[in-house]
Order: C-alpha cells, then sequence, then structure tokens
C-alpha cells in the first residue's frame, strides 16, 4: 500500500504545549500554569444570548462571510478601537477562531516558494501554516535585550527578494510583549519599502496593560498591506465557542471567504448571535477581566523582583516570560524538574520557537489564590536550585575539575 500522508505534514513537529498538560491532568495536586485561555466564564449576558439563540431555532447555516449584524459590529468595534474603518460587506470575514483566519490568511496569499517572516518566540501555528500554504517560513528571532519587541535591525537580517509576508503577533504569546505605535512605525516603514504584507494577530489587543492596544493597519498606507486578524477568545472568554475574524483589503478577504467557503461554510451561528450581544454591551465585562489580568500580572512581577528573578515586564496578553538562564539547563529540563518536584506546569519556552531557550512561559489567567500557591512553590524549588548550585561551586573550589 501507498504512504497515505504528504511529506509536508510529516515533517511538521507537534505542538509542545501540549505534553505537559497530559502529565498534569494525571497528578494530583499539580498546579498549571500552562494553559493560554482564560479562566473566567464567558460574561452572563453572551452566554443568555447563545441560549436564546437555540431557543428561537437559530440552527442553520449563516451567510459565508458571518452574519451581516455581526459584521457590522465587528466593523463599528474596529472603527472605535484601532479606528480602522472596514466595509462589513466586502472587507470583512467571519472565521473559526482566529487560528482559521491565519490558515486561510497563508494559503490566499502565498504562492510556493513566497518567504513568510516570522518572528519568534511566538504563537505555534504560524510556521505548520506557512507550509502546509507552501511557503517558506522564515524565523526572527526576537532579542530579550529588546524586550521581545520586533525591530528593523531584525527585520533587515531576513528580509530577501523572495519575503512577501510578515506576521505580527502583537500583543504576544509567549512573551505578553507589545509595540507601541512608536514601535510599530519604522516598521511600517520597512513593510512599504520592501512592498511586503503583513498579517497582523491582534487575538490579544484587548489585554493591554499600557496604554491601548495600537493596529499596525491604523498607521499611513498601513490597511491595504494588512489583514487585521482578532476573535472572541481571550478578551471576551469565549475560547470553546470557536469564532474570529478578519478584516482585510476586500480582494484578500473576498479570497479568504471563497476558501473558507469551500473548507468550513460558516462559523457556528449560534456563537455568532452570541458575539453580536458581546460586541454591544459587554465592553464592561471585557474591562473588569482585564484589570483582573493587570493585577495578576502585578503581583507576578513583584513575587520574580523579590526572589531575583530576571524578567522583563510584559505589558499584554497573559503571560509573563522569565529568564531561567542562571540556573545552566534548559527550559524543557527546568519544565521538567520544577513538575517532578513541585508539581507546578509552565511551558519551555522552546514551545514557542528555538530562540525561546532559557525562558519559560508562565500564564496568569489563572486565580490569584492558585498563583500564591503555585508561586510558593515556584519560589521554594528556585531557592533549592540556588543552594546546590552553590554547593556545586563550593565542590569546585574544593579541587574536582570538571573540564
Ligand atoms: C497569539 C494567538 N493567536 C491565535 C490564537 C488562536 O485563537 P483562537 O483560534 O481561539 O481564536 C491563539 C490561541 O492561543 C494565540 O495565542
Amino acid at each position: 500500500m501507498r504512504n497515505p500522508l504528504s511529506q509536508k505534514i510529516i515533517d511538521i513537529q507537534p505542538s509542545g504545549i501540549r505534553k505537559f498538560f497530559d502529565i498534569v491532568n494525571e497528578m494530583d495536586d499539580a498546579i498549571s500554569l500552562g494553559v493560554g485561555e482564560p479562566d473566567f466564564d464567558t460574561p452572563w449576558r453572551i452566554r443568555e444570548e447563545g441560549i436564546f439563540s437555540l431557543e428561537r431555532g437559530r440552527t442553520y447555516y449563516t451567510s459565508n462571510a458571518g452574519l451581516q449584524e455581526l459584521r457590522n459590529e465587528i466593523c463599528k468595534y474596529l472603527e472605535r478601537t484601532i479606528h480602522v474603518t472596514y466595509n462589513p460587506k466586502t472587507e470583512t470575514l467571519v472565521t473559526v477562531g482566529g487560528s482559521e483566519a491565519i490558515d486561510i490568511g497563508l494559503r490566499c496569499m502565498l504562492d510556493p516558494g513566497d518567504e513568510v517572516l516570522i518572528p519568534q518566540p511566538s504563537y505555534v501555528s504560524y510556521l505548520p501554516c506557512t507550509v502546509m500554504a507552501d511557503g517558506v517560513p522564515v524565523v526572527v528571532p526576537l532579542q530579550d535585550r529588546n524586550e521581545f519587541k520586533l525591530t528593523v535591525e531584525d527585520l533587515e537580517k531576513y528580509t530577501t527578494p523572495k519575503t512577501k509576508v510578515l506576521i505580527m503577533p502583537f500583543p504576544n504569546n509567549p512573551t505578553g510583549a507589545i509595540m507601541t505605535k512608536e514601535d510599530l512605525e519604522p516598521v511600517a516603514e520597512f513593510v512599504k519599502e520592501h512592498d511586503l504584507y503583513v498579517i497582523s494577530d491582534e487575538i490579544y489587543s484587548e489585554l493591554s496593560y499600557k496604554g491601548k492596544h495600537v493596529s499596525i493597519a491604523s498607521l499611513p498606507g498601513m490597511r491595504e498591506r494588512t489583514i487585521v486578524i482578532n476573535g472572541f477568545s481571550k478578551g471576551f472568554a469565549m475560547t470553546g465557542w470557536r469564532l474570529g475574524y478578519c478584516c482585510g483589503p476586500h480582494c484578500i478577504i473576498e479570497q479568504m471567504t471563497k476558501l473558507h467557503q469551500f473548507a468550513i461554510m460558516c462559523a457556528p451561528t449560534n456563537s455568532q448571535y452570541a458575539a453580536v450581544e458581546g460586541l454591544r454591551n459587554c465592553e464592561d465585562e471585557v474591562e473588569k477581566m482585564r484589570k483582573a489580568y493587570d493585577q495578576r500580572r502585578r503581583f507576578l512581577m513583584h513575587e520574580f523582583k523579590k526572589i531575583g528573578l530576571e524578567c522583563f515586564e510584559p505589558f499584554g496578553a497573559f503571560y509573563v516570560f522569565p529568564s531561567i538562564k542562571e540556573f545552566g539547563m534548559t527550559s524543557e529540563e527546568f519544565a521538567t524538574k520544577l513538575l517532578e518536584e513541585e508539581k507546578v506546569a509552565v511551558v519551555p519556552g522552546t514551545a514557542f520557537g528555538d530562540c525561546g531557550e532559557g525562558f519559560i512561559r508562565i500564564s496568569y489567567a489563572y486565580s490569584l489564590e492558585d498563583l500564591k500557591e503555585a508561586f510558593g512553590r515556584v519560589e521554594r524549588f528556585i531557592q533549592r536550585l540556588r543552594e546546590e548550585k552553590n554547593g556545586g561551586a563550593d565542590a569546585t573550589d574544593g579541587g574536582e575539575s570538571h573540564a
């Protein structure tokens, strides 16, 4: 029999995030600080609207691009949040999470051999989706000395005549880095100069803790070069509803809608009705969640400072990305040992690209009580590691050679 699989999919590595959580689920008394989804239930008004829409028998397909009512609300929302105006009929597509938009965006924009700049550490789907779209992923390693922001110097090193698309992953998962208007401006100039397109993944746009999120699409000359991807999973605590959207130039959205029509048909109808309520009436609920995340973020930064764990201050999403380089082990070794010895799960930085080595991702989408308990354990663990290290140094001083 022939091999039923394509070599392309065989060569793609599975995501490194899940591995630890499968272990955690089987461990009594383990605390996970690993999962990238809100710990809040979806705001009640949204859930109620979902229930109501089922009661009213709204159980049919919507139009391929999504309910017109929802697309109208999405465009109004983007106008008031990122100050970019889109046509709800021709420049807006409702998708199955931001995930689908990333996938079909790349598939509609790439020809074989086109290069895609993927700043890393970043979300795990950009690279495999590029490969499956016959593109060539080009990793742009972000530097901790730049607080994991993307700079023009980074771009200059990796841009070639074949580069077509730049992924902008901000606010960032896993680092929590954001890009301010001043940070984005030179990048936008570079993009225009090199005639690139941008896929801007703004799924964490509501979760910004230093001023409002700024979209690269809002900078001069960038709207026509950018697909803005967003959704309801993070800011509205709706991961399981599987709803996202993208807005951009008609010529790209039109082709994405065609692919979406063939592959998906339409995003879940029930979720679409519920999301209309979310955009119309739930900004205060979203703000309440944002404030709770911010409180947790500040708690963690304070704790890191107290125990002297190096971590730049992240201002977005719900992740912190401390350095564990002082312990002289890999991120994977650190995460495994922490799980085995203190039953706390974090994600090794390398799950988000090789340049995540030396860092771990801690999610603060957990209650303050859980974070306090977990951090007590992390502190104990780190103290032990430091003691062991100092003990080792003494032994070396005693004359043993490790050459
Ligand atoms: C940066 C980023 N983009 C996109 C997604 C996909 O989210 P969803 O498909 O639930 O909208 C995630 C999920 O974790 C993410 O972290």
